[in-house]
């Protein structure tokens, strides 16, 4: 019989960490392109309220799992359930690179856990597609930029960013052994922005780690000072370089890379991906910019380097363009808008 409801649908994508800050943004982008979507998180670092704010976005609210992936027994009956999907995007990790340093068995043990769980679901339940949130952080401090995808990896200063890229060596391998199935690694330099709602957004624990985060709650009055670490580096104001790219065009590339593994137009059966816009700013353009867009003064001062801190970093996007069909669309100016207004309507100011 004829079933509308599922001829509308493009196939069920299952979104690991999809109540998080990527992931969030990933799912809305999802629906809106007509996947059905499955969100597993275990709100460790994240709130139930965000599946009620897709809703508000997009009309539809993805069905949801509270499982703890790393943990195998709770991984098998989800991936059992859902096992209809056709592709699988994992998000779900911790992500503090400070807390990592000191917790390296937490990060491997939850990240790596979580990975091989969800793979070897993958496999037992003949889910073709996985796509990896990687990071730049694979690169450690590059030589050469822009960087290419062909860049060696190296051995990241911690243990967040080692994950990564050993997470990313595991689905190499498995990608070598079982030729049906097919995954893409993406690599992301720095996410920021929210959605121009100003529904979703980043929510970080505690006091941020990352400069916009930190810079939106400086300017809300709930931190008072932004140390900036360091004004002795190599560049033109002595601050390092980021590639910031707005976080609704990361999402935008996950739908892409869904699309490119559903296609099967792909080269390889294991395929990475930098996502950024190719462009680098310093810190202290950040707060110039923010000072500029929102006409609020930054209260900053110059602290010493941090530990780990490379001076420059940002992408050749030429790949993803080239093979995804996917670039970078939005400003720094509109990046900054949006973080701050989600920062404003999440504090009520
Ligand atoms: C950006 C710039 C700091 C805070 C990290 C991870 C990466 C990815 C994104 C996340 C740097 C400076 C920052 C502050 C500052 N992973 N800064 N004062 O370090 O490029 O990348 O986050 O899940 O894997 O390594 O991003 O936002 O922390 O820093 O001066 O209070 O801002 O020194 O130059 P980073 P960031």
């Amino acid at each position: 019989m004829f079933n509308q409801e599922y001829s509308m649908s493009r196939g069920k994508v299952i979104v690991t960490g999809g109540c998080g800050y990527i992931g969030s943004h990933t799912v809305v982008e999802l629906i809106q392109n007509e996947f059905e979507v499955v969100v597993f998180d275990d709100l460790s670092n994240s709130k139930e309220f965000i599946l009620d704010r897709i809703e508000e976005i997009t009309s539809v609210k993805p069905l949801f799992e509270k499982v703890d992936l790393s943990n195998p027994i709770e991984a098998d009956i989800v991936y059992k359930k859902h096992a209809d999907a056709h592709s699988i995007i994992n998000f779900a990790a911790f992500k503090a690179v400070g807390e990592s340093v000191r917790k390296p068995i937490l990060y491997y043990k939850n990240n790596l856990y979580t990975l091989i769980n969800s793979i070897e679901a993958q496999k037992k339940y003949n889910i073709k597609n996985f796509i990896f949130s990687s990071s730049a952080t694979v690169y450690g401090s590059p030589d050469i930029l822009p960087i290419t995808e062909k860049l060696q990896t190296k051995r990241a200063f911690s243990p967040y960013g080692n994950s990564k890229r050993i997470a990313e060596e595991i689905l190499e391998d498995f990608a070598k052994a079982y030729s049906d199935f097919k995954t893409i690694s993406l690599r992301y330099f720095n996410p920021i922005g929210a959605h121009e709602s100003g529904l979703i957004g980043e929510l970080p624990n505690g006091i941020p780690n990352n400069l916009l985060p930190y810079v939106t709650q400086c300017a809300a009055g709930v931190l008072k000072e932004l140390q900036v670490f360091g004004d002795d580096y190599d560049t033109k104001d002595g601050t390092p370089i980021r590639d910031y790219i707005h976080v609704v065009d990361l999402a935008k590339a996950h739908v892409k890379a869904v699309e490119r593994l559903v296609s099967g137009n792909m080269k390889d059966k294991y395929e990475v991906y930098n996502l950024g816009t190719g462009k680098g700013f310093t810190v202290l353009d950040i707060i110039k910019t923010f000072e500029k867009v929102t006409k609020r003064k930054i209260n900053y001062k110059i602290a010493p380097r941090r530990e780990g801190d490379v001076l420059a970093l940002y992408a050749s996007a030429e790949k993803a363009k080239n093979s995804l069909d996917w670039e970078a669309k939005l400003s720094l100016e509109n990046m900054i808008e949006t973080s701050w207004n989600w920062e404003k309507l999440y504090r009520g100011i």
